[in-house]
């Protein structure tokens, strides 16, 4: 069972309104040294990566301006987390990082020197997490009149990733760095190709602009839930991010995802599934429920509805709590919309939906003594078949460091965490326990080149 911490460089993540709590230590986001403390207390508690969410724009759906998301730090401040992982890494060994990257406003030219030169610099401790974003806020400060359609950001997508293929695994050879001093030779020019790649949204005839990392192409995760954004994991994810609170409805796409995968001729079990989770755990049961009921006193009903704002495209504000969330065409992100509007067991009002929003955003919320939470965790598991989880802190970083007291000792005993090798390994290593490269079976090297 493995673990990957999901946080961003920002007041609020998933839980709107605890950064107020008396524990909370995120008014320290924009310091180096908290991020670091919390990368070695997450390498120590077990965890595979510490995997970090981005968004490229403002939340300014909810009442239709910045203000709700300025005024409860809703994923605002945001810092650039290409920035801070080369640190990160340098104060740990083995942890991961899943670094967010999208496609939709990057230029795949550059992102994969910006990728080659992470997975140098970590020694292969990174992961891409292929996003296509989801906010108009996004798209009209990148140079676009309004968001390209949800259907068509993955079939850009898609071409995005050719040229990414191409940059990482087709136009620089692992032995084209000689540097022999003798011949004056730096780099064998030979074993150096433009990749002549001329398509629809793309044109790069040229060469990669530095040499391959560790893992060549980053671990490739990927977290769209839609019909299209599922597609888009079978051709490309490696690790695939879920969230649902139902494990039983994760397991049909679970299912379906790995059916999927197999029809497209790849190992179905080679790719990880892991969902999200937020828990509050406690020496006792009784502690548990009391610190849920004191992280209650902090929640933010705004802050929770310029979150949903935000993901959806749709804005709740000035509506009667009592309203009930209708389904509409969004070209935000449907699968987040879809698990309030196409709920069979229930009709969300806005009051449910701001309430459920409010600990752990759209995930599970495991409350409970060290043993109820892994019991749950197993459970979750076994009905879900997911390989693990993404967990999600409600008090930062403390909820972190409770987990490195309370769960991994409990894991421990019963032998669920992975082994982690002496040696530090690359990411791919440690979470696929497959080798640092690609797999053979992937598609990316099916592409003929030139
Ligand atoms: C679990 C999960 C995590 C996501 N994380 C991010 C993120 O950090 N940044 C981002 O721009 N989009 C993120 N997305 C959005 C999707 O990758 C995608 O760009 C968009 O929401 C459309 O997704 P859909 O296929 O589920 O409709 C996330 C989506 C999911 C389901």
């Amino acid at each position: 069972m493995h673990f990957n911490a999901f946080d961003m460089l920002v007041p609020v993540h998933q839980t709107p309104g605890l950064w107020r709590h008396p524990e909370s230590q995120i008014d320290r986001f924009d310091q180096l040294e908290y991020w670091t403390g919390l990368s070695q207390t997450l390498e120590r508690a077990g965890f595979t990566s510490l995997f970090l969410a981005d968004i490229p724009g403002i939340y300014d759906v909810y009442g239709g301006s910045h203000h709700a998301a300025a005024r409860g730090g809703v994923q605002y401040p945001l810092l650039d987390l290409q920035v801070m992982v080369p640190a990160l890494a340098a104060a740990t060994e083995h942890l991961g990082f899943g670094i967010t990257a999208s496609v939709t406003y990057e230029q795949p030219y550059l992102l994969a020197r910006r990728f080659a030169t992470l997975d140098h610099l970590t020694k292969g401790r990174i992961a891409w997490n292929i996003v296509t974003s989801y906010q108009d806020s996004a798209a009209r400060n990148l140079g676009l009149a309004g968001q390209i359609p949800h259907d068509e950001r993955y079939d850009r997508a898609d071409e995005f990733l050719e040229v990414m293929y191409k940059l990482f695994e087709h136009s620089v050879d692992d032995q084209a760095v000689v540097a022999d001093r003798e011949t004056g030779v730096f780099v064998d020019p030979e074993r150096v190709r433009g990749i002549e790649h001329h398509g629809k949204w793309f044109s790069v005839p040229g060469e990669m602009l530095t040499h391959p990392g560790p893992q060549r192409t980053p671990l490739l995760f990927q977290a769209g839930s839609s019909a299209r954004g599922q597609k888009f994991a079978v051709d490309h994810g490696e690790a695939i991010f879920v969230i649902n609170a139902k494990p039983d409805k994760l397991a049909d796409q679970v299912a379906s995802t790995r059916a999927a995968l197999a029809e497209a001729g790849r190992d179905p079990y080679s790719v990880k599934f892991s969902a999200m989770v937020t828990i509050i755990v406690g020496e006792t049961e009784q502690e548990a429920q009391a610190r849920l009921q004191g992280y209650r006193q902090y929640v933010d009903t705004e802050a929770a509805l310029t979150l949903f704002g935000g993901w959806t495209g749709v804005d709740l504000s000035g509506l009667d709590e009592d309203a009930y969330v209708a389904d509409v065409q969004t070209e935000a992100n449907q699968s987040a919309l879809a698990i309030f509007t196409k709920d069979p067991s229930k009709k969300w009002t806005v009051r449910d939906v701001a309430e459920f929003i409010s600990i752990g955003g759209r995930g599970p919320t495991i409350v409970g003594d060290p043993v109820q939470v892994v019991d749950e965790l197993v459970r979750y598991q076994e009905i879900s078949g997911v390989d693990g989880f993404n967990v999600s802190a409600a008090v930062r970083p403390a909820d972190f460091e409770r987990f490195e007291h309370y769960i991994t000792p409990e894991l421990g005993r019963r032998g669920l965490l992975p082994e982690r090798p002496q040696t530090p390994v690359t990411l791919r290593e440690s979470l696929l326990g497959a080798g640092p490269r690609l797999a053979a079976d992937h598609p990316a090297h099916r592409l003929v080149v030139g």
